[in-house]
């Protein structure tokens, strides 16, 4: 009995599509991150608890949120409901980043704990460095406020990831990584940790692939989250500089609709299994629950490699990129740790 059954099992996987990304990855840390994750920055706060809830009714796994968003709060409100009607704990990935202005050692825990108290968590699975600059204590996002004020502090990045390790080693985060670090910034954090970090959240579309950094971290076996997959069509016009923002959205572009209708998907399926087919996670941000389950079902289907080539011709290189940070703080193109100067 148990022979047939093994059989049946080698035959079923024998005829399963080669080459299908899983929908867990695994991170250096042990743990496994699921490849879809709900992104929640530009959720509107009267949005966000239904979006919340919705995406776990949905079967999302893995929320990513930050301090920095503000919304970490209404999350632990909805994940209460959510762990009382019998929701466990174990089965969440919970990301959440220190923000710019907490890039010094003896924050760190803090902020961290901030979050957890939001939260209502004891731990969370990821915990990031949002940015790789610092920003002065009591500086707030808000760019109105930071223009032509001295706002930026300088990041001993190995002593800040030293206390990032601390807190994996209290208990506090399961793993930890890095967000908008460019390749030397990582390098540097890689040799010097002790904890590897096993994650790194950068900008990741059609437009802005990043094939150079991603192959850097595949050789160092860290996982590459995509952040704003679908291309942040509604932030490109606010957000980039003027010279890419003429790019149109990526779900409206022909070739990406045509294919959409080849392979019986929609447009937002087809970018996110471009991506999740190369092994990295994504979080595309919906508020809309029809949206997320389009957003999480990319695992039964795969692109062939003609049309993942002609995905990737779609490159626009530092053009591409929505999220310079620019607009957000004034004269930080020449903070020396400023990650987006040496990428193309
Ligand atoms: N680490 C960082 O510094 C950083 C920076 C930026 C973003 N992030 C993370 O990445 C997440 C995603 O980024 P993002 O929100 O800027 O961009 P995105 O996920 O690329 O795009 C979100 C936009 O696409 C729309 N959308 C979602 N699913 C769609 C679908 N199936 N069809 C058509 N439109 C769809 C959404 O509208 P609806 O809601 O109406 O569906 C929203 O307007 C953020 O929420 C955040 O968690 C991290």
């Amino acid at each position: 009995m148990n022979t047939v059954f093994r059989l049946f099992s080698l035959v079923l996987l024998a005829s399963l599509p080669k080459g299908y990304a899983m929908d867990n990855l695994k991170l250096s840390s042990g743990y496994n991150i699921p490849s879809v994750g709900l992104g929640t920055s530009s959720i509107k706060p009267y949005d966000l608890e239904n979006a919340i809830i919705n995406a776990l009714e949905n079967g999302y796994k893995h929320i990513d949120t930050a301090f920095t968003y503000h919304n970490e709060e209404a999350i632990g409100k909805v994940l209460k409901k959510w762990f009382a009607k019998g929701g466990a704990r174990e089965n969440l990935f919970i990301t959440s980043k220190l923000p710019s202005q907490g890039n010094r050692p003896e924050s760190v825990e803090k902020y961290l704990k901030q979050s957890l108290k939001d939260l209502g968590l004891d731990y969370v699975d990821m915990y990031l460095i949002h940015t790789p600059f610092g920003l002065k204590e009591g500086v707030n996002n808000s760019p109105k406020e930071v223009n032509g004020i001295e706002i930026f502090e300088n990041v001993n990045h190995n002593a800040l990831w030293k206390e990032m390790e601390k807190q994996v080693k209290n208990g506090y985060a399961k793993s930890i990584g890095l967000s908008n670090f460019n390749q030397s910034q990582i390098d540097n954090v890689y040799k010097n940790a002790e904890i590897k970090p096993s994650n790194l959240q950068v900008e990741i579309h059609a437009y802005l692939p990043q094939k150079q950094l991603r192959q850097f971290c595949k050789k160092h076996n860290i996982v590459v989250t995509a952040y704003a997959p679908l291309g942040s069509h509604n932030s490109r016009t606010y957000l980039h500089k003027s010279t890419g923002k003429d790019l149109p959205a990526l779900i409206d572009l022909p070739i990406i609709k045509d294919l959409a209708q080849k392979y019986k998907k929609s447009p937002s399926q087809i970018l996110l299994r471009h991506t999740v087919q190369d092994d990295l996670v994504v979080i595309p941000k919906s508020s809309n629950s029809d949206r997320q389950k389009l957003n999480i079902d990319l695992f039964d289907f795969k692109l062939t490699a003609e049309d993942v080539k002609k995905i990737d011709n779609l490159d626009k290189g530092e053009k591409g990129r929505v999220f310079d940070f620019l607009k957000f703080y004034k004269g930080l193109e020449n903070n020396p740790q400023y990650p987006f100067v040496e990428q193309s």
